[in-house]
């Protein structure tokens, strides 16, 4: 029986939400990741350093106190996000990072940034505390097609960016193209990527594979199959600039089975598991838990985790729903096989 020991991951990208829901979702996480970056997007987001704080006490206060995790907050920008708030967050202990969602771009993205220029003094600002900005890279134009969001926001917003603030540390989140790859890798060492389960496992067939296919619907939108397989080569390289992180974000079944379906795939059931199937494909296991482990903690100049996970070769069924408030939530898989299994610790 095959099976590995890795160091205790964690997830640089994750949406835990609030209220019951947070209940419901955070051990997922909280079992497999030893930290996670939380996203802001709630609703009203989190744009203040005691909101931050609040919803910090919030998610320590459902996890399961039998396990170690440590949210780690971002606080959400705005087109009024002050210089003092960003010296006040590099400062404080429990925030990490500033999430900027163009605003109009994804799920609670409308209180987003509406003009990046708007923002100058604020990533200065961030530039000259340290505190990393994570990038939701998607222009909001109707008239761009929707595939082509990721790509055209590297050439007209992150690129021009990257030269301005060379020195400001930057997660372009969740990239799904080839051009973000190569962004990420042409840029200099203040530029990281996060890369999801989902843009590693799946091309853009996967939304209509006979009919529609709400659950693997998620922005920015899976893409094509030459796009995948330029994930699946920058995650498994060994390079330091991409890592881990999930973007597990739940809805409600009732509000992805939609006539206007929600933006969001839950994946944190099972995320571990998911990328070991991607190494393993790729036969890249060895890079694991570089990409898992090591290489997001080196960029936020974070220790590395010191506890242990394993995982063994085994195949186990995905429940077809998980409760989810008064309702299910529809996990990644749902209904199907996942060929590796994490072992109680
Ligand atoms: C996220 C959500 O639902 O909060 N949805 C998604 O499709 N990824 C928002 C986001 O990260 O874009
Ligand atoms: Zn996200």
């Amino acid at each position: 029986m095959q099976e590995i020991i890795l160091t205790k991951p964690d997830d640089w990208h994750l949406h835990l939400r609030d209220g019951a829901i947070l209940n419901d979702v955070v051990n997922f996480s909280a079992r497999q990741f030893n930290r996670a970056i939380i996203m802001p997007n709630l609703s009203p987001p989190v744009t203040s350093i005691e909101m931050a704080t609040s919803y910090r006490d919030r998610i320590v206060q459902a996890k399961d106190p039998a396990l170690s995790f440590t949210p780690l907050l971002t606080l959400y920008l705005t087109d009024n996000t002050s210089v003092q708030t960003i010296k006040d967050a590099a400062e404080h202990p429990d925030i990490y990072a500033c999430k900027l969602y163009p605003s109009g771009a994804t799920t609670n993205s409308d209180l987003g940034v509406s003009n990046i220029e708007k923002i100058y003094p604020t990533l200065e600002a961030m530039q000259e505390f340290n505190l990393p900005l994570l990038i939701h890279g998607e222009v909001t134009s109707p008239e761009v097609d929707v595939f082509d969001r990721e790509a055209r926001f590297i050439e007209k917003t992150l690129g021009p960016m990257t030269e301005k603030f060379p020195a400001l540390k930057i997660v372009f989140e969740h990239i799904t193209t080839q051009q973000g790859t190569e962004f990420v890798l042409e840029t200099n060492t203040n530029i990281a990527a996060t890369i999801t389960p989902q843009h590693l496992l799946l091309n853009r067939n996967a939304l209509f594979t006979g009919g529609i296919r709400p659950h693997h619907y998620c922005l920015p939108v899976l893409k094509r199959e030459s796009h995948r397989t330029a994930l699946v080569k920058a995650a498994t390289s060994g390079n330091a600039k991409f890592f881990l992180g999930t973007d597990s974000a739940p809805h409600a079944q009732s509000k992805k089975e939609n006539a206007c379906g929600c933006a969001g795939i839950f994946s944190a059931h099972a995320a571990i598991e998911l990328y070991t199937e991607i190494f393993e494909q790729a036969g890249a296991l060895d890079k694991l838990e570089g990409f898992a482990a090591f290489f997001g903690a080196d960029f936020y100049g974070l220790p590395r985790n010191t506890q242990k996970i394993k995982l063994r070769k085994e195949t186990w069924k995905v429940p077809e729903s998980y409760p989810f408030e008064n309702e299910s939530v529809i996990p990644f898989r749902a209904g199907e096989p996942i060929h590796w299994k994490l072992l109680a610790a």
